[in-house]
């Protein structure tokens, strides 16, 4: 059956691939601040939101509460590459960066906390089968091996497996909280997904993997589109990972 689906930060290189599939079959309504290079189609809208305004984000929700959305996907985050890209002050190289912290909570966790709240105050039916999905990172509960980044240009910060370990509380919160209503709250966490990082990285980063290989999209995407389904109806308040055996030594 169509759904209507909300794709918060749509416009990146996971977002971007989820959009397009997901389009194929639903109403996808993505909303993000980069939305330069996204294509739009009949089943596929965009809209500018800055998940760091809550007026913003009230009024997102609010503008399109005539039709609820069935589905939320929370998919934008600041990773610490975008985090040292955005912050100009002499603190982006700083490892215990105060700003950096606070910006990547400020979005990672405040904002996607804001996205569930209108989701619930305007969307949130008790008759309607509705899904929340909140994307995470298998560096949530598990650290980094911070010598595989050790020549890198980029690397993983504190600030983002702190926030990203906030979402699991927040969502099995939520999903015990709204379980009885048919609202299915849970994390998607990935590992690391192939996008040309240098050779020594990859070589560095599939050693951690039993499968002894980086993710792709639609490895991820095929999480998703379970946790849409029917077929997933008895699974809430879950952090469920797609990262090739990662969290499994
Ligand atoms: N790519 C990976 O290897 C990987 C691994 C584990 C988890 N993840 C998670 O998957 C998701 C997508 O990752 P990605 O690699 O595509 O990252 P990305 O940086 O390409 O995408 C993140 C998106 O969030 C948007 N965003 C950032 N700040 C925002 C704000 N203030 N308001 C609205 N939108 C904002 C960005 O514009 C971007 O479109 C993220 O939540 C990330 O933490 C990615």
């Amino acid at each position: 059956m169509k759904k209507k689906i909300c794709l918060i930060g749509g416009s990146g290189i996971l977002g971007k691939y989820y959009a397009e599939q997901l389009s194929k079959k639903h109403e996808v309504h993505v909303a993000d601040i980069g939305l330069k290079n996204q294509k739009k189609t009949d089943n596929l809208s965009t809209y500018y939101l800055n998940i760091d305004n809550e007026k913003k984000i009230k009024s997102f929700f609010y503008k399109h509460k005539t039709k609820p959305f069935d589905i939320l996907i929370n998919n934008s985050a600041l990773t610490t590459e975008l985090a040292m890209k955005t912050i100009k002050s002499k603190e982006k190289n700083d490892i215990f960066s105060t700003e950096i912290f606070d910006e990547t909570l400020k979005i990672n966790l405040r904002g996607i906390f804001l996205c569930c709240k209108y989701f619930i105050k305007y969307h949130h039916k008790k008759n309607l089968d509705q899904r929340v999905i909140n994307i995470g990172t298998i560096y949530a509960l598990h650290s980094p091996h911070h010598k595989i980044y050790e020549k890198e240009k980029f690397f993983s910060s504190i600030s983002y497996s702190a926030s990203k370990a906030g979402i699991i509380g927040l969502t099995k919160w939520l999903a015990s909280k709204y379980a009885k209503e048919k609202t299915n709250f849970n994390v998607l966490s990935p590992a690391g997904v192939f996008n040309n990082q240098s050779k020594t990285f990859i070589k560095k980063y599939k050693k951690l993997i039993p499968k002894n290989k980086m993710a792709n999209e639609s490895q991820i995407y095929s999480a998703i589109q379970f946790l849409i389904s029917k077929n997933s109806d008895y699974i809430i308040g879950q952090n469920i990972y797609v990262d090739g055996g990662f969290t499994s030594w």
